[in-house]
């Protein structure tokens, strides 16, 4: 497992050896074939093929509608203090790179992937920033299963998934198992007040039943919206909070 920079928030789990797509690959991609998404072998091969220095590729939508979503749940937790975010799944998105280098608060990143070569990458990127937005901002590359995550429990004030449960679901067989404990290991980390974000090009009419049913017996709400479309595509982002249960009186 590749730590960078502990910070004590870690737990132990069995460790995933490393592993890699972008869209035209995706796009060429048979309907017998879209279950590899769901494969570290996929993106180990995708990731493995690209230089160090290569530039960012994001799925979906770039990360600036998310960061502004990511900058008013700064705002509202309180600027000063720190604020630890996951990009579960992160691939070679530009979104670490750019709450690292852009936002004005102190944020603890986290970047986690199953693929050694993507946190080599986002590693890279976020050593040539010159000057970064908060200079107590910190970034980890943690190579990790996001179903079995080495984390403790109740420390992330927010986690980001972009795309990777739409990896996840491919798996034809064990698809929506694998979701279900991506999205529990989700719910464990995050504190009181934390916030899950998931971006999907997937309908609410589709994905909302699918995380509602997904979590049923997880304390989560969902809410979802359109953040960003291009012609007809659409591409939405789910938002999950834990319900508080207040005390009732007795
Ligand atoms: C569709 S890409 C999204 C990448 C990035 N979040 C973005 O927005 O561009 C899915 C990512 O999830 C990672 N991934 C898929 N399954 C995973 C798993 N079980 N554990 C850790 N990472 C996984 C893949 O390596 C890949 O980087």
């Amino acid at each position: 497992m590749l730590f960078v920079g502990h910070v004590g928030v870690y737990r132990h789990v069995r460790t995933h050896r490393v592993i890699i797509a972008n869209c035209r690959e995706y796009s060429r991609l048979t309907d017998n074939d879209i279950g590899k998404l769901a494969t570290r072998a996929f993106w180990k091969e995708k990731y493995s093929r690209s230089n160090l220095n290569e530039s960012t590729f994001d799925w979906f939508v770039e990360p600036d509608d998310v960061i502004k979503e990511i900058e008013s749940r700064i705002l509202k937790s309180g600027s000063h203090k720190l604020f630890r975010i996951m990009d579960i799944g992160c691939g070679t998105s530009s979104l670490a790179l750019k709450l690292y280098s852009q936002v004005n608060n102190p944020i603890e990143i986290h970047c986690v992937d199953f693929v050694h070569e993507a946190l080599g990458q986002q590693k890279n990127w976020s050593e040539q920033v010159l000057t970064k937005g908060h200079p107590f901002t910190s970034s980890h590359f943690v190579v990790a299963d996001v179903c079995h995550l080495p984390y403790r429990n109740g420390i992330f004030d927010c986690v980001v998934d972009k795309g990777t449960m739409d990896a996840l679901v491919k798996d034809r067989i064990l698809g929506e198992e694998k979701c279900r404990k991506m999205l529990s290991e989700m719910e464990r980390l995050l504190n009181q007040n934390g916030t899950i974000l998931q971006i999907s090009d997937e309908h609410p009419e589709v994905r909302q039943q699918l995380l509602e049913t997904l979590t049923q017996n997880n304390c989560l709400t969902w809410s979802s919206s359109c953040i960003s479309s291009f012609g007809n595509i659409e591409y939405f982002m789910y938002t999950a909070r834990l319900e508080t249960h207040l005390p009732t009186d007795s």
